[in-house]
């Protein structure tokens, strides 16, 4: 996708961003979107993370760029007995702490923070999904917190930080959508970094592949014992 498709997308998104704030329910969430915060019932990614989610039972889990709080609060409802929720768009921050409280009893720790600057070092996680904006914006603003560093630059920067908040078992979740251009692939970039991945949801919209990787950190199989993960 070349910057003049990137330039049409973004379009779309201001469109959208202009009929905000909305209110919707998804898998029995009630989740208010927020002005200029991602809506989680746009595109693919979202709603097939959340269905991928299902398959794995984390006790200590990390929603990155959180957005509404959507995913973060799916892994709360599945049963994570800790969940971060990281953005570092502040009106992200707010929206997913509205979306907690409307939520009872579902719980979701959120976090202001450009990636894991403001985790704490040593902190770990038994799984991290990061629905990451997929292309550098074309705009100097942005839109719903997604910047000139989308794709590749933000995909670097988070799996290289990364190695620092797993173990041999955690499980870290990215989607990828062929649209977005092969260089901002994360299993590319995943790949040239030393981690394993694999795809573990796969589906197409006409010409374009629609994937969510799996990686892990450099060296673990992908059906590695997951001892941070609850027995189900
Ligand atoms: C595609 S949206 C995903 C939102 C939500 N997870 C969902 O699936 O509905 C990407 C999110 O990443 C956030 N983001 C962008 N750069 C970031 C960074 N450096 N640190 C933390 N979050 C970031 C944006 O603010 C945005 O909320």
């Amino acid at each position: 996708m070349g910057l003049s498709e990137h330039a049409r997308r973004d379009d779309e998104l201001y469109a959208i961003r202009r009929r905000q704030p909305y209110g919707i329910e998804i898998d029995g969430l009630r989740l208010c979107v927020a002005e200029d915060v991602f809506p989680p019932d746009l595109g693919y990614s979202p709603r097939r993370l959340a269905a991928v989610l299902r398959r794995y039972t984390p006790r200590r889990a990390l929603d990155m760029g959180c957005g509404s709080g959507y995913l973060a609060l799916v892994l709360s409802k599945n049963g994570a007995r800790e969940v971060w929720a990281v953005d570092n768009h502040p009106p992200a921050i707010a929206c997913t702490t509205e979306n907690a409280a409307r939520n009872p009893p579902l719980r979701v720790r959120a976090v202001e923070s450009d990636l894991f600057a403001a985790i704490s070092p040593g902190a770990t996680f038994d799984l991290i999904v990061f629905n990451q904006p997929f292309y550098p914006s074309t705009t100097r603003r942005g839109v719903f917190g997604m910047k000139r560093d989308g794709g590749r630059p933000i995909i670097e920067r988070f799996l290289t930080q990364a190695r620092g908040f797993i173990t041999p078992e955690t499980v870290m979740l990215m989607p990828f959508s062929q649209v977005a251009g092969g260089e901002n692939d994360p299993g590319a970039v995943a790949a040239q970094l030393g981690y394993t991945s694999r795809i573990v949801h796969r589906e197409s919209d006409g010409p374009h592949a629609h994937v969510i990787h799996e990686i892990r950190a450099p060296g673990s199989r992908p059906d590695a014992d997951r001892r941070g993960h609850v027995l189900v």
